[in-house]
């Protein structure tokens, strides 16, 4: 496994960058909003409950920002929410201040150049800043962040699971029998180091929140009514055109052997089952949405999902194998040139958003 994986989306303006291929997320970071909402208002209500004045300051992250339009958007989210919430109750707005996080190779020119702008552009006192880093990591100053806010961002994992990498277990075996053979092992794999990193999460961001902070997160899982043993990989389509352009000699079995893609989706049950363990947060809400709701499907043709991974996907990919991506786009084109062959494999590899609404404890 190669250490500092690509896990960055597809950078600029272009036809496959994440910018143009992103609306998907979008749609995921507008139907937070209702939570994003309920966790200002609690959290500025229960300062004045508990004695408190209404908050003077309010520091808001979003981790896993990446660039383009959506970059803002949850920020943006809770200052409306913010602002509203001070003209409903006739206060002062707080100072507040945005920081923007994500790992140092995203694109956080064009980020910082947008935050400029929303920070002329609103009413409460705005200060903003970046704070490049892995949300692995700490990032922020001890009780210091009154929200944290992350979208379609946690199901990346801090690295490939090093039980597979370690004893060279091919993630996604060409042969199938081999690969259902050895899929209990992978996937208990994936989930321990899903497990490992979200722990870590959910400790580092308990020392960053005030008391009483909140956190907004969603990240993409696996639906409830899917038994473990038939899930895969959120990245099995990606793995399936990459077998095939390795059974065809285009890239090198060996190689593609050992490519890891450190991604998991867990259950809405596994992830409850981490933050109760973990103990520094209660549950205010938890849901599993489906991530196709309001996106008109017939939308998704053949090039503009193949547009979609590659925004995704395409750094990780090239770091690993060189420039194929030509050859990945003719791979994919081919396999989905049958009607309605796409929207079958998608159908066969089904996820959910999964959204919580966490206090610190
Ligand atoms: C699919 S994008 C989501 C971007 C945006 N939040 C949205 O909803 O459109 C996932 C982002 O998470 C970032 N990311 C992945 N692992 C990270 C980590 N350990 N620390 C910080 N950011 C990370 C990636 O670089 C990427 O920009």
């Amino acid at each position: 496994m190669v250490p500092n994986q690509m896990v960055r989306m597809n950078q600029g303006q272009g036809e496959t960058s994440y910018t143009r291929n992103s609306s998907i997320q979008n749609a995921q970071q507008n139907r937070m909003k209702p939570l994003i909402e309920a966790a200002i208002v609690d959290f500025c209500s229960s300062s004045i409950n508990t004695g408190s004045l209404f908050p003077r300051k309010m520091l808001i992250a979003d981790l896993g920002c990446s660039s383009g339009p959506n970059a803002l958007a949850l920020v943006s989210i809770a200052l409306e929410a913010i602002h509203n919430h001070c003209l409903q109750l006739q206060q002062t707005p707080p100072e507040v201040c945005l920081l923007l996080n994500d790992l140092p190779e995203n694109d956080f020119n064009t980020v910082v150049k947008n935050l400029v702008t929303l920070r002329q552009s609103n009413k409460p006192l705005v200060m903003i800043g970046v704070t490049p880093g892995s949300f692995y990591e700490r990032l922020f100053t001890s009780g210091s962040l009154h929200l944290v806010c992350s979208s379609s961002s946690l199901q990346w994992l801090s690295k490939a699971p090093e039980h597979l990498t370690r004893n060279q277990i091919p993630a996604y075996d060409i042969d199938e029998h081999a690969r259902r053979e050895r899929l209990p092992i992978v996937l208990e794999a994936y989930a321990q180091q899903f497990r490992e990193d979200f722990t870590l999460f959910l400790q580092l961001r308990a020392k960053e929140l005030v008391s009483g902070g909140r956190m907004v997160l969603s990240l993409i899982g696996r639906p409830s009514y899917i038994i473990d043993s038939e899930f895969f990989h959120l990245w099995e389509i990606v793995a399936q055109i990459l077998s095939v352009m390795a059974s065809e000699g285009v890239i090198d079995k060996a190689n593609f052997d050992s490519f890891y893609v450190p991604l998991y989706g867990p259950s809405c049950k596994e992830l409850r089952e981490i933050i109760q363990e973990e103990g520094s947060f209660s549950i205010r809400e938890m849901r599993e949405q489906d991530p196709t709701t309001d996106y008109d499907n017939a939308f998704m043709t053949p090039s503009r999902f193949l547009n979609h991974l590659r925004a995704i996907f395409e750094p990780i990919i090239v770091q690993h194998f060189g420039e194929v991506m030509d050859e990945f786009a003719r791979t994919a084109e081919r396999r989905w040139s049958v009607e309605g062959s796409m929207q079958d494999e998608r159908a066969r590899n089904p996820r959910v958003m999964l959204v919580v609404s966490l206090a610190k404890a």
